[in-house]
């Protein structure tokens, strides 16, 4: 059965593509390659034995996305994570974010309706809840205005998806991801983030193995418990399986509704503080770090109540925060070419 994995070069994406082969998909990828780079289909070929297609285009082309949809009319579904997400960025940039993550979609939609392809997971983000009145947040909870136009794309990509849906024979599945993060076990696919990392656990790692001269910990007078936000972080290989479930229930038909929603987490949340402190009993390194002022727009403590997904996916996060920053730490390392002992 034939996947087509948009953005499955990238870190989510090419988790997933580890996955799907080694339930037996076939997986085609689409990539534009403008954060990643093409010889991680070697890395995946390594892990998998088996080498995925990689067409390089961007899927913003109308055109070039038609005529990719007509040579592969036979895909059974597919997972779209092709999207810029770096928050920041998308402040400064607001129309760059607007046209990549949204006209990308609209044109895999208008595609998918003329090649009479049915399924489609959607790359989503807890984002879409901004700081929940209640914790854990589940499904239910409402969608709070966007923080930030990458957000906004998050959200208006949902409602293009529902919309849409309405109107063709399509199923959709959105995944809310909460904080991916950590490394294949192999240590041959993983995070990297191109320039200066924005998420915590590649700024950790790269301040370990001396990319970076100091962590800036971004505020310690928040309403937690050591004062640090909380997140609810969650092993990117428990997150690629999802999405292989996630496939399996749309090609199965076995979905409840014909657009459903589904979030990603573990269940808990750490601080910022409880995150380096694992990766310095992990590693039995001493992380060089600085409390500094909180950055704009953080949410202070959001963590996913994952009852649902369990439920209704027979789907549930089995790594744990250790192995998590391990295993990032394991590819910092592996990438680097270099062991840092304690
Ligand atoms: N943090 C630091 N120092 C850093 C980087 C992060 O202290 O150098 C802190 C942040 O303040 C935050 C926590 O670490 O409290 C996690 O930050 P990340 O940037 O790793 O993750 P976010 O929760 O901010 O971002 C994630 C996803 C985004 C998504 C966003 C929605 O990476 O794609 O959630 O809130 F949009």
């Amino acid at each position: 059965m034939k996947i087509l994995v948009t953005g499955g070069t990238g870190y989510i994406g090419s988790h997933t593509v580890v996955e799907l082969q080694n339930k037996g998909f076939e997986v085609v990828i689409v990539d534009n390659l403008s954060n990643s780079s093409a010889e991680i289909v070697d890395h995946i070929e390594e892990i998998t034995g088996v080498r995925p297609v990689l067409e390089v285009f961007d899927l913003v082309d109308r055109e070039k996305t038609a005529d990719f949809f007509k040579r592969h009319h036979d895909i059974a579904g597919l997972i779209h994570f092709a999207a810029f997400k770096a928050v920041g960025e998308s402040v400064e940039k607001p129309l760059k974010y607007y046209r990549n993550n949204l006209v990308a979609l609209m044109n895999i939609l208008e595609s998918m309706r003329e090649n009479k392809i049915k399924n489609i997971v959607f790359s989503s983000s807890c984002t879409v809840y901004g700081q929940p009145d209640e914790l854990p947040v589940s499904e239910n909870a409402p969608i709070k205005k966007a923080e930030s136009p990458y957000g906004n794309t998050k959200q208006i990509s949902e409602e293009i998806m529902q919309d849409t849906i309405k109107t063709a024979d399509i199923h959709g599945i959105a995944l809310r991801y909460f904080n991916p993060i950590g490394a294949h076990p192999s240590a041959l696919i993983g995070e990297l983030p191109i320039g200066v990392p924005n998420n915590l656990v590649p700024f950790i790692t790269q301040t370990a193995i001396g990319l970076r001269d100091q962590l800036s910990v971004f505020g310690n007078d928040y309403p937690t418990p050591d004062g640090t936000p909380i997140r609810d972080y969650i092993h990117v290989v428990d997150l690629a399986k999802a999405h292989v479930v996630a496939i399996d229930r749309m090609v199965n038909q076995k979905m409840k509704k014909d657009f459903e929603v589904f979030n990603l987490g573990t269940g808990n949340g750490y601080s910022v503080l409880e995150v380096i402190k694992a990766f310095e009993k992990v590693s039995g390194l001493k992380l060089n770090y600085k409390i500094v002022g909180r950055r704009e727009g953080d949410v202070i403590q959001v963590w996913a109540d994952p009852g649902y997904s369990n439920k209704e996916l027979g789907w549930k996060a089995e790594l744990g925060l250790e192995e998590m920053v391990d295993s990032a730490w394991k590819w910092e390392q592996a990438y680097r070419g270099k062991t840092v002992k304690p």
